[in-house]
């Protein structure tokens, strides 16, 4: 079944065929954002697995936000499974976030990752959906706290971007929080 997942400012809607141009269009550093940008190419959207059905699996998904106000996809939200332990109940989802540089500054990121998290504890079982972000990239914080998302804490050297090491934010939202 197709999501459609209805904010107040933006909507999740799976990705289409329709979407691969756009998606294609968005894989610059510019509209990634620097704290996206490995400095590895990106390789073109899979428009045979698009033809396939939603990005939607066990292990991943990803989801456009789409501006309610005029229609317009603005980014994207995706997930993939971490494991904590060789258990199903050990599974967590970590999310992540993309909205073009002019759709940024307005709330739609808080939301995007506030319904994202949503969506994810109506559909599947998971205990724990999963952000981690740059100490440095304070907007993903901020979004990540008005989301709902708690600050856990600091994880050292983990993230090789730009010529250096850089420590990351870790945050959680909980099932039951
Ligand atoms: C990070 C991102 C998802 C946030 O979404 P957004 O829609 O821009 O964020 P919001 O407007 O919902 O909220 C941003 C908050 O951060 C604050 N903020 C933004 N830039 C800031 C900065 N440079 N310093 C301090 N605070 C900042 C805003 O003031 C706002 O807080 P407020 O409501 O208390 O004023 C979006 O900016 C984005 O896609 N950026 C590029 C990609 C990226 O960095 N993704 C995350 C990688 S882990």
């Amino acid at each position: 079944m197709a999501v459609y997942v209805e904010g107040e400012g933006v909507r999740l809607r799976d990705v289409t065929l329709d979407d691969a141009d756009l998606l294609d269009s968005w894989m610059t550093p510019e509209a990634k954002g620097s704290f996206n940008d490995f400095g590895v190419p990106r390789s073109p959207t899979d428009r045979e697995a698009l033809a396939r059905g939603p990005q939607r699996n066990e292990r991943n998904g990803e989801l456009i936000v789409e501006r309610i106000a005029d229609g317009r996809p603005i980014g994207t939200v995706s997930w993939h499974l971490e494991r904590y332990g060789p258990n199903e109940e050990s599974g967590a989802w970590n999310v992540g976030i993309a909205l073009i540089p002019e759709a940024r500054g307005h709330g739609h990121g808080t939301e995007a990752q506030r319904l994202v998290a949503d969506f994810l504890f109506a559909t599947t079982s998971i205990h724990r959906v999963e952000a981690s972000t740059d100490v440095d990239n304070v907007a993903e914080q901020r979004s990540l706290e008005k989301a709902g998302y708690v600050r856990e804490g600091v994880l050292r050297g983990v993230q090789y971007r730009a010529g250096a090491w850089h420590d990351l934010v870790n945050y959680a939202r909980l099932r039951d929080d």
